[in-house]
């Protein structure tokens, strides 16, 4: 029996998380093993407008998110004793690429919160202080820029879930995808199922042949070529 592992969204739009009560995740919840805790940023403002942000010390374009309601929000839901069995995932396009790798370590951490910043960002304050307490994760999802961290947070949340034991019913399908570590760092081949001819479009012979030395060759000849053709960097 695994321990669950709890996950809690701070955002200023906890409705962007519903989605995680649909699908492979939403089951994972229903099995016990994830817990999900959605929260308002806004909760822990205490003005008339309900305040998350100001203009930029520096000056500048755009709106910085202030480090308050941050504060009052840990005070909250994490306490202030540092425990770097506690981790924190804030996406941000300045953050470290994620990849499998980082999935795979998150898969194995009892507690995450994901800090979804808008606007250029939050006060660097309060990435400092998460620094110093939990096990922090700034993550990038690739070049090019989200108008927040909610959706890369949902994408984060997807790719680790799914490597929690006994979330994915076949756990032998983890292990022949892209990126999975038994790859040596090869894109995937290309899949084929029933018709064998669909369209004028046939399925590649040797994969019909039965014989499974010449299948593991065609795979693997076919993820080089992928692989080299679309990602270079990966070879
Ligand atoms: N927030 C905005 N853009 C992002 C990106 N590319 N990755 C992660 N978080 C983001």
């Amino acid at each position: 029996m695994t321990a669950v592992t709890r996950l809690d969204y701070l955002s200023i739009f906890p409705d962007y998380f519903q989605v995680l009560h649909l699908s492979l995740l939403g089951k994972a919840a229903e099995h016990g093993l994830v817990e999900t805790h959605f929260w308002d940023l806004r909760r822990w403002t205490h003005d008339r407008h309900r305040t998350v942000d100001d203009t930029p010390c520096g000056g500048g374009a755009g709106m910085v998110m202030k480090p308050e309601p941050w504060g009052e929000a840990f005070d909250e839901l994490l306490g202030t004793e540092p425990d770097p069995e506690i981790h924190v995932v804030v996406p941000t396009p300045s953050g470290y690429p994620f990849r499998q790798r980082d999935a795979e370590q998150l898969s194995t951490a009892r507690r995450i919160l994901f800090c979804c910043g808008r606007y250029e960002g939050i006060d660097h304050r309060v990435l400092e202080y998460l620094r110093t307490r939990w096990t922090l994760h700034e993550l990038s999802l690739g070049d090019y820029v989200l108008n927040g961290g909610e959706v890369a947070a949902l994408a984060i949340t997807e790719a680790v879930v799914r490597l929690i034991p006994g979330v994915i019913g076949n756990p032998e399908s983890l292990t022949e995808e892209s990126y999975s570590p038994g790859q040596e760092g090869l894109l995937e081949y290309p899949n084929y199922t029933r018709p064998v001819s669909w369209r004028g479009l046939e399925v590649p012979e040797v994969l019909m042949s039965g014989h499974h030395g010449r299948i593991a060759q065609w795979r693997h000849d076919q993820s080089v070529e992928i692989t080299g053709s679309r990602r270079p960097d990966l070879l």
